[in-house]
């Protein structure tokens, strides 16, 4: 039928012009989507809390990424009611911000990682990652006992900021120069942490995988994996919801 002002009969039986014309409606919704993004900085929303990792933590993540345990363990609690119940509050844009490259996945061959950060102690960790079905019979989680006797190299960790730092990262001139300092700070009670909380601000500093006697890439992938999900204080900011 052809309506008042346009004989669409015409417009159905051309395929050329079909063509032309659905190329031009698709081109206005991807305009419309695409065109804002070259206007503005950011797409991610910054939420208080989010800094990058301490020179520890990314040695950790290093050995996460080396390891390959995002073949099974995603970091991404997507908002559903499943998940959120599962995993803790869903994740924010903010949180990963800082990942390169990210480690969202899709793969769940184990559980969401995103919020792992203090679900556990550092002995489970020790314990789980050393022989995974000494505390959870079913698993089919390989064990990686040798990273417990694997001394870390980080003389070179800066460098790792530094690589961070060029692609956006606000790693800053103090941070990459006081890197191994910080590295080694973050692991001994004992010493002055006070330049690494000054950068970072209130990390958890400790022995974490319950060997002083030696750095081991265990310490950093535990450091790691205990601050994963729990920069951003999300009760703070629902007491504050509900406050207004
Ligand atoms: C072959 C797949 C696989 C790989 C690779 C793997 N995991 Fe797992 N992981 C699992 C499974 C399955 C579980 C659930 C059973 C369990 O707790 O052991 C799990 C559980 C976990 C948990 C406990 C999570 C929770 O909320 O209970 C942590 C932490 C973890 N893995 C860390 C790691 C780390 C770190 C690596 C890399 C060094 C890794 N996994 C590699 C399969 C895997």
């Amino acid at each position: 039928m052809a309506s008042r002002f346009f004989d669409h009969k015409k417009l159905e039986r051309n395929v050329t012009l079909l063509a032309i014309g659905a190329f031009i409606t698709v081109a206005i919704g991807g305009i419309v989507e695409i065109a804002p993004l070259f206007y503005i900085d950011s797409t991610v929303e910054e939420v208080e809390g989010v800094r990058p990792y301490t020179p520890l933590e990314l040695a950790g993540r290093n050995v996460y990424i080396r390891e390959g345990c995002y073949t099974c363990h995603s970091q991404m609690v997507r908002p559903f009611r499943d998940e959120v119940e599962r995993y803790g509050h869903y994740s924010l844009a903010a949180e990963s911000m800082y990942d390169h490259p990210f480690q969202w996945g899709s793969k769940r061959t184990g559980p969401d990682l995103a919020r792992v950060g203090g679900r556990y102690s550092d002995e489970w960790h020790v314990q789980h990652l050393t022989d995974p079905r000494s505390v959870v019979p079913e698993s089919i989680m390989p064990p990686y006992a040798f990273l417990a006797t694997r001394e870390i190299d980080f003389e070179d960790i800066d460098g790792d900021l530094g690589a961070l730092s060029s692609i956006g990262v606000p790693y800053d001139e103090t941070m990459i120069e006081n890197a191994a300092a910080d590295f080694a700070a973050q692991v001994d009670i004992f010493g002055d942490a006070s330049g690494l909380r000054e950068r970072y601000g209130d990390v958890q500093i400790r022995d974490f995988d319950g060997n002083p006697a030696m750095l081991t890439e265990m310490d950093a992938l535990i450091a790691y994996l205990q601050m994963l999900g729990t920069l951003v204080d999300f009760e703070a900011a629902a007491a504050q919801e509900e406050a207004r």
